[in-house]
C-alpha cells in the first residue's frame, strides 16, 4: 500500500482501528477519522511509533453533522491531493430515537447518510486517483430490513435494532448503485459484513439484544479477525477492479434480496442527495 492515501471512518475503536492498523502496517498513508479526538490522537501517535505507515494523521469529524462533513472534507483536499481507498466504517446502533443536529434521525444520519455524503464530497478526488476502492461497512442485519420510505427516519414505532439493521440495508443499496454509476470510471464500491466482532459496539444497548451481547461477547471474533474483510476489500490485488459485490470472510456472498432491487436503490439514492441538500456528482 505504499503511495497509497488511505481514509478509514471510525478509526479511533474498534474495526476501524483494526483497519487503520492493517494498513498502516502495509505502508499506506493512514488519514483517521473519529469524533474522539483524545483516542484518534492516541491511536495516531501509535501508529507514527510503529513506524510502518508513510504517514499518519487524525482528522477530527463527528460523521452525523453534515457540516462538519463538508468541513472534513475541505480540510483533507488541502492536504491531499489523492484519495486511493475510503473506508466507511464509523457506525453505530442507537437504543433511544434520537436526532442529529441536522434533526435527521441518528441512525439514518451517521450509518448511512455520513458515508453517502462523504463518499459524494470525495467522489471527484477518488475518481481522479483511480484505481480507487471505496469500502463500506455494513452488516449481515441488513437482511431483517426492508427500506421504509413512508417513515425512512421512524418517527413511528422507532426500535434499536431494525431502524440499524434498516440503515445497513440502505448501505448495501447505496454501495450497489454507487458501483453502477461508477463503472467505467476506475473507482470500485464494494459491502461487508465484518463477523460479530467485540467492540463498543452495542454495548450502550439495553432489553433482549443489550443482554445477547454482554452474554456472547466471549465467542465474538476479535477487532484484528473482523477487520480482515475490510483490509482485504482494501488492499488485496485479488480484488483489484472487482465492484458492486457484498463480502463476508473475504468473499462475495449473495446479498438479501431486496438489496439488489434497482428501483429501491436509485429511489434510497434520490432520497439521500434531499436529505443532504446535495446535487449529483457521480452522473459520468
Ligand atoms: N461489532 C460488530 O459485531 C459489528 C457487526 C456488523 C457490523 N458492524 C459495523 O462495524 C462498524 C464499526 O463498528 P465497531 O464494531 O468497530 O464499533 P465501535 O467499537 O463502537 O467503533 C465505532 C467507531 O465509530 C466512531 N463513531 C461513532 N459515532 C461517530 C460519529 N458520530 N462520528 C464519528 N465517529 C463516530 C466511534 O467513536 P466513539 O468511540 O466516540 O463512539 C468508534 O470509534 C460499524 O459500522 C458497525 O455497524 C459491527
Amino acid at each position: 500500500m505504499q503511495g497509497k492515501v488511505c481514509l478509514v471512518t471510525g478509526a479511533a475503536s474498534g474495526l476501524g482501528a483494526a483497519t487503520a492498523r492493517g494498513l498502516a502496517q502495509r505502508g499506506a498513508t493512514v488519514v483517521l477519522v473519529d469524533r474522539d479526538a483524545e483516542k484518534g490522537a492516541l491511536l495516531a501517535e501509535e501508529l507514527r511509533q510503529a513506524g510502518d505507515a508513510a504517514a499518519v494523521e487524525f482528522l477530527r469529524a463527528d460523521l452525523s453533522a453534515q457540516a462538519e462533513i463538508r468541513a472534513l472534507v475541505e480540510d483533507f483536499k488541502r492536504r491531499y491531493t489523492r484519495l486511493d481507498v475510503l473506508v466507511n466504517n464509523a457506525g453505530a446502533m442507537f437504543p433511544e430515537r434520537r436526532e442529529s443536529v441536522d434533526g435527521i434521525e441518528m441512525t439514518l444520519a451517521l450509518n448511512f447518510l455520513g458515508y453517502f455524503l462523504l463518499t459524494h464530497l470525495l467522489l471527484e478526488t477518488l475518481k481522479a486517483s483511480a484505481p480507487a476502492r471505496v469500502v463500506n461497512v455494513s452488516s449481515r442485519s441488513h437482511a431483517r430490513a426492508q427500506i421504509n420510505f413512508e417513515d425512512l427516519q421512524f418517527r413511528a414505532g422507532y426500535d434499536g435494532l431494525p431502524v440499524y439493521a434498516h440503515s445497513k440495508l440502505a448501505i448495501v443499496l447505496f454501495t450497489y448503485e454507487l458501483a453502477r454509476r461508477l463503472e467505467g470510471t476506475g473507482v470500485t464500491a464494494n459491502a461487508l459484513h465484518p463477523g460479530v466482532v467485540a467492540t463498543n459496539f452495542g454495548t450502550q444497548q439495553g432489553g433482549r439484544t443489550g443482554m445477547l451481547i454482554k452474554l456472547f461477547r466471549f465467542a465474538f471474533l476479535s477487532p484484528e479477525a473482523g477487520a480482515k474483510t475490510s483490509l482485504y476489500l482494501a488492499s488485496s490485488p485479488e480484488v483489484a477492479g472487482v465492484s458492486g459485490k457484498y463480502f463476508v470472510k473475504c468473499k462475495a456472498v449473495p446479498s438479501a434480496p431486496a438489496s439488489y432491487d434497482a428501483a429501491t436503490a436509485a429511489r434510497l439514492w434520490a432520497a439521500a442527495l434531499a436529505l443532504t441538500e446535495e446535487r449529483d456528482h457521480v452522473i459520468t
